[in-house]
């Protein structure tokens, strides 16, 4: 049978560093109560293989886990997540906001990004201009980058006002900024909404992080 050290498993989970754990443990401050809940110290900690969170990230912060001169995703995080091992999921540009998923879930993160999932990421644009119904059409068709690359079909969602929404089911590098400047209509400001059926709660407010629940998960895979 594979054995987990207790002290890994909640070091894992964020409670406390594994050292401040094992001390815990031999003052006998921790206690096991069956094989999945355990209460530490009065708090009950619920055990997970594996961890996912979702952070409206705010602009100007680079999705990354470690940055030499910038402002990371991970750095927003509180202490207790930080020890995670959590890495983005895709990547949203340093001047855009919105929803971004956390894990330490690989496969999760590989299903998620992987337009052979057909999960659908919505943004809403700001753009110079006004998008109209060739736009639309072009996006449908799937859109020719100025650098030759081509895009699978997309949708632009006209909203009037120089805004727009843009669904699209792949990540390539700034693709929706691309994709709208090679229409004549550069992004002002870009902002992903959705991940699939989940949306980006209006309420996390920037920079705000919350664990994903298992009705979130379940919803992110829905059409
Ligand atoms: N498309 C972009 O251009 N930027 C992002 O951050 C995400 C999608």
């Amino acid at each position: 049978m594979a054995m987990l050290r207790l002290d890994k498993l909640l070091a894992d989970e964020g409670v406390a560093s594994r050292k401040d754990l094992r001390e815990m443990i031999r003052a006998g401050r921790v206690t096991v109560d069956g094989a999945v809940e355990r209460p530490l110290d009065g708090e009950r900690v619920g055990y997970r293989r594996f961890h996912y969170y979702m952070m409206d990230k705010p602009v100007g912060v680079v999705t990354a886990t470690e940055d030499k001169r910038q402002q990371t995703v991970l750095d927003l995080l509180p202490p207790d997540l930080k020890r995670m091992g959590l890495f983005p999921v895709g990547r949203l540009d340093k001047d855009t906001s919105g929803l971004l998923l956390l894990t330490d879930d690989g496969e999760f993160a590989h299903r998620v990004i992987s337009p052979k999932s057909c999960v659908k990421k919505r943004y809403y644009a700001e753009v110079e201009g006004e998008a109209d119904e060739q736009d639309a059409l072009a996006f449908s068709r799937g859109i020719l980058l100025r650098d030759g690359t081509q895009c699978l079909p997309a949708e632009l969602t006209l909203l009037g006002g120089g805004k727009c929404a843009v669904t699209v089911m792949e990540g390539k590098y700034h693709q929706v900024r691309r994709m709208l400047a090679s229409r004549g209509k550069p992004v002002l400001a870009l902002r992903r909404v959705s991940i699939g059926g989940l949306r980006l709660p209006d309420d996390l407010g920037a920079g705000g992080v919350r664990e994903l629940t298992e009705e979130d998960l379940c919803t992110l895979f829905k059409a």
